[in-house]
């Protein structure tokens, strides 16, 4: 429905002005975001409930490791964007470390929760210049639920813990609560 009202928008762009069209563009780019978060949400959160349930927390870590990074380039590959997860504190530091932007995104994040708004409805978008050109942003905070505690809580099980360090020896995502902030979905396309 609501990709639709987004057309309509644009179909009325070029009466209206530069102005307006700049508007529904960045509108049905934040629609196109959202649905892919929800398509890489989904299909992450599925295979790790599966490997949960087969091999346990040591099975499912190498899920998310090879998994994670899979799910998010072949919708990148699909889409157009840029798709990725990232956060102040990383377990994949490699690919997951955030740039002076998303940095930016995660601590108003931060400050935003600290004031008392849903981590659930947290977004935000801003179009930035880059050295190739205007770039629609977009940036969706994740709660961590109680699901996320085995591998990123304050308690994990010394044998996880052994498979986590010998997959991430720079792993800092630990020491997580459920309710708080544990990172975000990032996500990027040329305009
Ligand atoms: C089985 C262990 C495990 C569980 C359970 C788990 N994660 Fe992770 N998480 C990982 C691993 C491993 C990575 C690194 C993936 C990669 O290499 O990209 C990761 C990475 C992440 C990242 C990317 C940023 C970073 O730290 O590198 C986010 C965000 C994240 N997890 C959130 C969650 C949330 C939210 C949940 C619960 C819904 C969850 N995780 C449950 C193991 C787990």
């Amino acid at each position: 429905m609501r990709y639709i009202a987004g057309s309509i928008l644009i179909a009325s762009m070029s009466a209206t002005g530069t102005l307006y069209a700049y508007t529904s563009e960045t509108e049905m780019s934040a629609d196109q975001a959202q649905m892919l978060i929800k398509e890489f949400a989904t299909t992450l959160q599925g295979e790790l409930k599966g490997a949960l349930k087969e091999g346990g927390p040591i099975g499912a870590v190498q899920v998310c490791k090879e998994r994670a990074p899979a799910i998010a380039e072949s919708l990148s590959e699909q889409s157009g964007w840029e798709i990725g997860r990232t956060s102040l504190k990383t377990r994949n530091a490699e690919t997951n470390t955030p740039d002076a932007w998303e940095t930016e995104v995660l601590k108003q994040f931060a400050d935003r929760v600290a004031a008392g708004q849903s981590i659930k409805t947290m977004t935000y978008a801003e179009v930035v210049e880059t050295d190739t050109g205007k770039a629609y942003r977009y940036m969706k905070a994740i709660p961590t639920g109680e699901i996320c505690l085995a591998c990123h809580g304050v308690e994990i099980d010394p044998k996880l813990a052994e498979a986590i360090d010998k997959a991430y020896p720079e792993d800092s995502a630990r020491g997580y609560s459920a309710g708080e902030l544990r990172g975000a979905f990032t996500l990027s396309k040329p305009l």
